[in-house]
C-alpha cells in the first residue's frame, strides 16, 4: 500500500512572515477598558490571534503579489479590469460584471438601484451589512432558513439551506413587493453553514416562477462548493469550478465579497444578467464607487482578486481550509464546549446561550465571552448575537435568534500549532466559565450598533472573583 498520510498539511510554504506580539494580562485589560469593551475597537497589535473575521484579513500568494506589478492603472479601459471581468465570468457564467471596492457597496448599489420603500427582500440569513442596506431603502429584509438552522447543535449536512416553502409564500403573499430573493453561501450568520445544490436549485425555479429575480450573495462560493462536493450525492467527482459553474448557472446574479473567497485584501463585484438593471447600476457607481472598469479598486486590486478566484477552487487549499476549521471544531467537542455543529467553512462559532446558561440574553451572553477569550489568551472573536441583531429598525429590542460568539479564520495565515493554542485558550475558558459574568450597553449608535457601541459589565466586573 502506498504511503496514505493522514495529517492535512497547510498547502503553501511561508515566504513572508509578520511577528505577532504577546502583552500581559494587565495590558489587555487596560486595551479592553480603553477600548469600551468592545473589540472592534481594539488595536490590533494588542491581539495576538485574530479571528475577528475572514474577510480582507488572508495572505496573499507570489503569483498575486506578482500579478500586482503588472496591475494596469489607466483611469478607463484599463488591461486588468478585463483580466478581472474574464475571471469572474468564467466562474459565474454572469455577463456584467461591476466592481466595487467591497461587497456591501456591490449591495448598496443593488438595491438602491432595484429595492425601494416597502419591498421584501428574503434570503436564508442576510449578513449584518446586507440587512442594514435594505433596511436603508425602507425595505424589509426576511431570514427565511430551514428550522435546521436554528439548532445549533443539530447535525445535518446543509444547515445553511432556504426554507422553501416559506420562501414560496412570501413570494406568493407580496406579488409586486420582492424585487429579488438572495441566497448567501455559505450563510455566514446562521454558523458558516452550506447551501445544497439541490436547494440552489429549487430557490431558483421558486423564483423563475414567480418572475422574481434570484442572486447569489456568494462572497464563500468557494468553500459552500467543497461542502457540496463531500456531502452532497453526486458531486463527489466534480471539480470546485465545476460545482461553481453549476451554482452559479441558477442565478440572475451574485454580489461578492473578494475579501472572502477572492482571496484579496480589498475588492468586490456585482454581477448580473439583466441589461436594463445593469446599466443602472453602472450609473450609481460612477455616483461613489468610481468608472465601471475600475469601481473603486486600483488595476493591482482587480489583478490580484482575478488570480484569487482561481487559487480559491484549488483542491489542495480547499481540503486544507475546510479541514482546518472542522480540527479546531473537533478539539472543542471532545472538551464538550458547544458549537454549532457541524463546523462551517471559515469560522467555528461557539453557542454562548448553550455555554452560559447563567447569563441571560438581555445580559448578552456571546459578547461576554468574546470578551473574556481576549482577557485571557488574547483572542480576537466576534459576536453574532443581540448585539449585532438585537436592535428593530422601529428602535425596539429582539433577542437573536441564536447567541453566537464567531471565531474566523483568515485564510493561508494562521497554522496547526496556532490553533492548537486556541483550543489551549477555549478550554481554559471554558474551565472558568462560571465567572464570567453579562454586559450592558453603556452607548450606541442606531444602526450596526456592534462596531461602535461602547459596553459596560451588568454587574460590576467582567469575570467574578
Ligand atoms: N455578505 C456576507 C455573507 C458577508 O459575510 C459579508 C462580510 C458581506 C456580505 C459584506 O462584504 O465586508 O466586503 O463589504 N462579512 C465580513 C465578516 C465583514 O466578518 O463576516 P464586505
Amino acid at each position: 500500500m502506498p504511503f496514505q498520510p493522514h495529517t492535512v498539511i497547510e498547502p503553501f510554504r511561508i515566504k513572508t512572515v509578520e511577528p505577532i506580539r504577546h502583552i500581559t494580562r494587565e495590558e489587555r485589560i487596560a486595551a479592553l477598558t480603553a477600548a469600551g469593551n468592545n473589540l472592534f475597537l481594539l488595536k490590533a497589535e494588542d491581539v495576538l490571534i485574530d479571528l475577528l473575521t475572514d474577510s480582507g484579513t488572508g495572505a496573499m500568494s507570489s503569483a498575486q503579489w506578482g500579478g500586482m506589478m503588472q496591475g494596469d492603472e489607466s483611469y478607463a479601459g484599463a488591461r486588468s479590469f478585463f483580466r478581472f471581468e474574464a475571471a469572474v465570468q468564467e466562474i459565474t457564467g454572469l455577463k456584467y460584471v461591476i466592481p466595487t471596492h467591497q461587497g456591501r457597496a456591490a449591495e448598496r448599489i443593488l438595491f438602491g438601484a432595484a429595492v425601494k420603500q416597502g419591498d421584501i427582500v428574503p434570503n436564508n440569513t442576510h449578513f449584518d451589512t446586507t440587512r442594514a442596506n435594505i433596511e436603508s431603502r425602507g425595505a424589509t429584509a426576511l431570514d427565511i432558513p430551514v428550522a435546521e438552522g436554528r439548532q445549533p447543535q443539530f447535525i445535518h449536512p446543509f444547515k445553511g439551506c432556504i426554507d422553501l416553502a416559506a420562501l414560496d409564500q412570501a413570494l406568493a403573499d407580496n406579488p409586486g413587493r420582492v424585487p429579488l430573493a438572495m441566497l448567501t453561501v455559505t450563510n455566514n450568520s446562521g454558523g458558516g453553514q452550506p447551501v445544497s445544490m439541490e436547494n440552489i436549485r429549487a430557490a431558483s425555479a421558486i423564483c423563475r416562477r414567480h418572475g422574481v429575480p434570484f442572486f447569489l450573495d456568494a462572497c464563500r462560493f468557494a468553500e459552500n462548493a467543497w461542502f457540496i462536493k463531500l456531502r452532497e450525492p453526486g458531486y463527489a467527482d466534480k471539480t470546485p469550478f465545476d460545482i461553481a459553474r453549476e451554482m452559479f448557472s441558477y442565478v440572475d446574479g451574485c454580489t461578492m465579497s473578494a475579501k472572502k473567497d477572492g482571496l484579496a485584501n480589498i475588492g468586490g463585484f456585482l454581477a448580473l444578467n439583466d441589461t436594463a438593471l445593469a446599466r443602472k447600476c453602472k450609473d450609481m457607481l460612477i455616483l461613489t464607487e468610481g468608472f465601471p472598469t475600475y469601481g473603486g479598486l486600483a488595476g493591482y486590486d482587480l489583478e490580484a482578486i482575478a488570480i484569487g478566484l482561481h487559487e480559491v477552487l484549488d483542491e489542495d487549499y480547499l481540503r486544507y481550509r475546510i479541514r482546518s476549521v472542522e480540527y479546531f471544531g473537533d478539539k472543542l467537542t471532545r472538551a464538550g464546549i458547544p458549537i454549532v455543529l457541524p463546523t462551517g467553512g471559515h469560522a467555528v462559532y461557539i453557542d454562548a446561550k448553550a455555554m452560559l446558561p447563567h447569563i441571560p440574553q438581555s445580559e448578552y451572553p456571546a459578547w461576554a465571552l468574546s470578551l473574556a477569550l481576549y482577557l485571557e489568551g488574547g483572542v480576537r472573536s466576534v459576536e453574532i448575537g443581540s448585539v449585532m441583531f438585537g436592535r428593530q429598525p422601529d428602535g425596539s429590542e429582539k433577542p437573536a435568534a441564536m447567541e453566537l460568539v464567531r471565531l474566523a479564520f483568515p485564510r493561508r495565515v494562521y497554522t496547526q500549532s496556532h490553533v492548537d493554542y486556541l483550543a489551549e485558550v477555549l478550554l481554559y475558558v471554558n474551565s472558568i466559565k462560571d465567572r464570567i459574568r453579562g454586559v450592558k450597553i453603556a452607548e450606541s449608535p442606531d444602526t450596526l450598533r456592534h462596531f461602535s457601541a461602547r459596553m459596560a459589565p451588568a454587574h460590576g466586573a467582567l469575570l467574578a472573583e
